[in-house]
C-alpha cells in the first residue's frame, strides 16, 4: 500500500508520529509537510524527538491568508498526487494543512482513498476556521476514523455511515510512548514553581480580539497561583500589538514554545491546565489534570460531561473561578480508547485498501 501522509501544524506532528510508526516498514509511506509552521519550537523539534521521518516532500508554503495558505498547498499538493499515485492519502485533524489535502484528494483524477484521522469532531461553532475544515474533510472523506463513539455518532446524524471506524485517539499513542520514555528517562520540567497554572492560548477567536485576549490576561493576573505560559508566536504578536505584552508577562511567565516532552511534563505537574487548545484538553484529561477551557465550545465535549473540563471562554471572572475550584472528579471513564489507535488505523487500512 502506497500512503500520501499530510502534515503541517505542530499537533499533526504529534499525531502522525503514532501512525507514521505503524506504517512503515510495513507499507510505503511519503510524508508531506506542507510548511504551514515553520519555526523550529513549532515544528523541527517534533520530528527530531516523535522520531517522525524526515518529510519526503516539504512545500515551504508559510504563513498567508486562509485562501492563499490553502491555494498554495493545494497546488503543490495536486503535483504530487499526480506523480505519486498513492493508493491512499492521510490527513489529520482540522487545519489549513488537512482541508488542502482532502480537497485535491477527493477531486484527484487517481481517486485515491482519502482517510481522515479525528474524524466526526464537532464544536458547532461555524466562526472558527477548524470547525470548516473538520466537517468539509470529513464530508469528501472515504475512510473515516473517530477517537470515539460520539463522533462516529455525529457522521451517523450527518449522513455518514460508511467507512466509519472507531479507533481511539492517536494522541493517546504518542503520549503514552514518550511519557513512558520520560519516566525511564527522566525529563527536565525547566525552573517552574512547584504549584502552578499551566496556560496556552492561539485560537483566531481569542488572539484575534483585544477584549477576548485582555480579558484572559487579566484572568491569569488575579490568580494567586502562579501561571507558566509557553505563548504561540500568533499570541505573541496580538499581545504586541494590543499594547498587553507588558501585562502578561507581569502576569504570567510567558514562555517560547516548548517540546512535546517539556509541554507533557509540565502538563502532568501542573495543578490545572488553561486552554484553548484542542489537543491539550485531551493531555490534561489522559495526565489527571482539570483543565479550564477558554472557549465557548468544544469537541472534546465527553472531557467536560468527566467532570474534567470546564467551558469558561473568555471571561474573567468565570475563568478565575473556574482555575480556583479545579480538583480532579472522583472518576475517570476511558473516552478515547487506550493508546493503541495507530494500530487500529494501519488494521482498518489494509482491510479496506487492500482487498
Ligand atoms: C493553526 C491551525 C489551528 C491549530 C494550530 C496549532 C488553521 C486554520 N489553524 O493555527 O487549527 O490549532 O495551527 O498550533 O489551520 N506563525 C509563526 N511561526 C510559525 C507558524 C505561524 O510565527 O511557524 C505565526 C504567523 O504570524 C501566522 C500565525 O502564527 O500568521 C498563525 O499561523 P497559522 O498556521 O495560520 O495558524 P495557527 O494559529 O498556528
Ligand atoms: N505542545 C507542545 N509545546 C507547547 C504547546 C503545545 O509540545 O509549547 C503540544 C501539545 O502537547 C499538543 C499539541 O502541541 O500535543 C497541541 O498543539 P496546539 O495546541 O498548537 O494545537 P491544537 O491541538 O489546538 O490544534
Amino acid at each position: 500500500m502506497d500512503i500520501l501522509s499530510i502534515v503541517g501544524a505542530r499537533p499533526q506532528f504529534v499525531k502522525a508520529a503514532a501512525v507514521s510508526q505503524q506504517l512503515r516498514g510495513e507499507h510505503d509511506e511519503l510524508l508531506v509537510h506542507t510548511g504551514q509552521h515553520y519555526d523550529a519550537e513549532l515544528s523541527e523539534v517534533f520530528f527530531d524527538e516523535l522520531a517522525l521521518p524526515e518529510p519526503e516532500f516539504h512545500l515551504g508554503v508559510g504563513s498567508d491568508s486562509h485562501a492563499r495558505q490553502t491555494a498554495a498547498m493545494m497546488t503543490e499538493l495536486e503535483r504530487i498526487v499526480d506523480d505519486e499515485l498513492p493508493d491512499v492519502i492521510l490527513v489529520y485533524g482540522d487545519t489549513n494543512s488537512t482541508l488542502a489535502g482532502a480537497l485535491v484528494a477527493a477531486k484527484s483524477p487517481s481517486s485515491p482513498v482519502l482517510a481522515h484521522v479525528e474524524a466526526g469532531l464537532r464544536s458547532h461553532d461555524w466562526s472558527m476556521p477548524e470547525e470548516v475544515n473538520r466537517r468539509l474533510t470529513d464530508h469528501c472523506s472515504d475512510l473515516l476514523f473517530t477517537p470515539g463513539p460520539h463522533a462516529k455518532a455525529t457522521l451517523e446524524q450527518e449522513g455518514i455511515t460508511d467507512g466509519v471506524f472507531i479507533t481511539g485517539d492517536v494522541m493517546y499513542d504518542t503520549l503514552l510512548q514518550i511519557r513512558d520514555e520520560l519516566h525511564t528517562n527522566g525529563v527536565d520540567a525547566g525552573d517552574v514553581p512547584d504549584e502552578y497554572v499551566l496556560a496556552t492560548v492561539h485560537r483566531a477567536k481569542n488572539t484575534d480580539n483585544r477584549d477576548r485576549l485582555e480579558a484572559i490576561i487579566d484572568a491569569f493576573d488575579r490568580l494567586d497561583t502562579p501561571v507558566v505560559f509557553p505563548a504561540h508566536p500568533r499570541t505573541v504578536a496580538a499581545l504586541h500589538e494590543y499594547g498587553l505584552w507588558d501585562r502578561a508577562t507581569t502576569a504570567t511567565d510567558v514562555i517560547d514554545p516548548v517540546n512535546y516532552g517539556r509541554f507533557i511534563t509540565l502538563v502532568e505537574g501542573a495543578n490545572c491546565v488553561a486552554t484553548d487548545s484542542g489537543g491539550v484538553q485531551k493531555e490534561a484529561f489522559y495526565l489527571d489534570t482539570p483543565c479550564v477551557t477558554l472557549r465557548e465550545t468544544t469537541e472534546w465535549m465527553e472531557t467536560v460531561d468527566a467532570g474534567w473540563n470546564a467551558l469558561v471562554g473568555a471571561n474573567t471572572t468565570q475563568i478565575v473561578d473556574a482555575v480556583r475550584a479545579a480538583a480532579d472528579p472522583p472518576a475517570k471513564p476511558d473516552l478515547y480508547g487506550s493508546g493503541n489507535a495507530a494500530t487500529r488505523i494501519v488494521r482498518h487500512l489494509e482491510q479496506q485498501v487492500e482487498s
